[in-house]
């Protein structure tokens, strides 16, 4: 028998969140609660799903991985000329939302994206284990193709072309650094009663924070 989806459904009562737990700035409390994910061991902690705007206005939504957060900025890689990349060119505005379900945790943020230098985005491929390095240089990420055998037959050999060599980042992949200027951080509890708490960059830099209804 199917179960019906509307009877799913459960309490969040891990925690809660008041004004005097937040850091003053939204990115040590992210680094706070990323942390926190790692620590207690979520799937996927830096698993992120990012909604980017096609020139027709539409919103359309998938995952990818921070890789990195600096000066502020949250760092991805991807494909330039993937669907993301050709709405990232058109529309830099972004949004991103963490969600840590064991913790009953999300965090949304708002930003612009940006693509990184070149010399950045060849130290981190640089890390990347080989297969990875080999499989970017052969995807074309988000066009059809025939079937799996042709990526397949590009992957061998590409493989064999880079046997003792290094593989050279293929120029249209790299990364994009998001600059945020809204982010939000939800803590579910009991009857639905979340807490949320709002923090929105202001002209002069500083954030504001405010406690949202649920
Ligand atoms: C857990 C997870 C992590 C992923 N990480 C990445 C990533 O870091 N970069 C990336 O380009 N795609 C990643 N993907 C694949 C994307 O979700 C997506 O299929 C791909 O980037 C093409 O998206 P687009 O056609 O909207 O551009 C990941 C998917 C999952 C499920």
């Amino acid at each position: 028998m199917k179960t019906n989806i509307a009877d799913i459904r459960r309490d969040y009562t891990k925690g809660g969140l008041r004004r005097r737990d937040l850091n003053e700035n939204p990115l040590d409390q992210f680094r706070k609660w990323l942390d926190e994910a790692i620590s207690s061991k979520v799937d996927e902690p830096t698993a992120v799903l990012i909604g980017t705007v096609s020139p027709e206005g539409r919103p359309s939504t998938r995952c990818v991985l921070l890789k990195e957060l600096r000066d502020g900025q949250f760092v991805f890689y991807t494909n330039y000329e993937s669907r993301k990349g050709s709405h990232l060119a058109n529309n830099p505005y972004i949004s991103l939302t963490f969600l840590w379900h064991q913790l009953e945790r999300q965090v949304h943020v708002e930003g612009i994206a940006q693509k990184i230098s070149p010399q950045e985005s060849d130290a981190y491929f640089r890390t990347r284990p080989y297969k990875s390095r080999i499989g970017a240089r052969v995807s074309p990420q988000s066009h059809p193709i025939p079937n799996r055998g042709v990526i397949v037959k590009s992957f061998m050999q590409e493989s064999l072309r880079y046997i003792g060599r290094e593989v050279e980042r293929p120029a249209n992949w790299g990364g994009y650094a998001v600059t945020p200027h809204r982010i939000e951080f939800w803590q579910g509890r009991e009857s639905r009663l979340h807490d949320r708490f709002l923090y929105t960059l202001q002209a002069d830099n500083t954030w504001t924070i405010e406690r949202l209804a649920p």
